[in-house]
């Protein structure tokens, strides 16, 4: 049989194309599809370490969630309809803000937040202090101040606080409030860096530099309405942003009775203020 195959070799050694020989026939089932497709015996194991698995994952995270500071994480301001929320007071985590860094507000803590001090809060707020206290906007940052003790900020009360908006009415620098300038009556304390303006504590009023001239409403710093519940913790209540409520930020806000910027007449404001270079020269005349 041997013999008979090499002699018909070389008849074949030019096949024409109607004498290829047919192809082999396809296998039932591909090989591949049968590796992969794990066998029913194995299936329960699979189960069982996945199972295993599980309980592991769930091990892990209960050990670490019971490091993870949930106080921290607070309830966003804004809700999904995007209508503003009362929100409780806390201090953003800054070293600015001294011992009082990340915590609560309360009227009747005089030590942590005592009369003519101030501290950066975040409104609206994101729900999570950390991320707040990180975020530069300025436009969510305000400048909350306990009154000097001859404004009554020794009371145990939300009237013994203000909160200014971090976002000058001129152009937009971000003013600070100096304890050591608390000059009454004027009490012109609250002062941007930029360009000399200074707004009356506690009414947010310009009461010099350029911002003071300016007509109404873009002649006071928007602010922040406050409350204490029965606790003494301080809130927020839901802000109105516009001129005539608390303001908009970065534009102004309406003081009540106050129709024209400041001129030198209204002098009253600024006797024995430090500032005289700074009024007389953005209010001449
Ligand atoms: S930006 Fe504040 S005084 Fe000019």
């Amino acid at each position: 049989m041997a013999e008979q195959t090499d002699k018909e070799a070389p008849a074949e050694a030019k096949p024409s194309a109607t004498s290829l020989p047919n192809p082999p026939p396809l296998p039932l089932r591909a090989p591949q599809a049968a590796v992969l497709s794990p066998s029913p015996s194995r299936q329960p194991k699979a189960g069982r370490r996945g199972f295993l698995k599980g309980v592991l994952a769930l091990g892990a995270f209960l050990t670490v969630v019971t490091f993870v500071p949930w106080g921290q994480y607070l309830s966003s301001s804004v809700t999904h309809a995007g209508a503003y929320t009362r929100q409780k007071v806390v201090a953003d985590i800054n070293p600015l803000n001294g011992s009082g860094s990340g915590k609560t507000v309360n009227v009747s803590d005089l030590t942590t937040f005592p009369p003519n001090g101030s501290w950066l809060i975040t409104y609206p707020t994101s729900g999570d202090l950390t991320l707040d206290s990180q975020n530069p906007d300025t436009f969510v940052k305000w400048q909350l101040i306990r009154l000097p003790e001859q404004l009554k900020g020794g009371s145990k009360d939300a009237s013994a606080f203000v909160a200014f908006s971090k976002v000058c009415v001129h152009l937009w620098c971000s003013p600070n409030y100096d304890p050591e300038k608390t000059t009454l009556p004027a009490n012109e304390s609250y002062q941007c860096p930029c360009h000399g303006s200074i707004y009356r504590v506690p009414d947010g009023l310009s009461v010099a530099g350029p911002a003071s001239l300016q007509s109404p409403p873009n002649n006071a710093i928007p602010l922040l309405t406050l409350s204490a519940d029965a606790a003494g913790d301080l809130y927020v209540e839901p802000p109105v942003f516009d001129v005539n409520h608390n303001g908009v930020v970065g534009y102004g806000r309406y003081v009540p009775g106050v129709t024209e910027p400041l001129t030198p007449a209204d002098e009253p404001y600024k006797q024995g203020s430090p500032y005289t270079t700074i009024d007389a020269k953005f209010n001449p005349g």
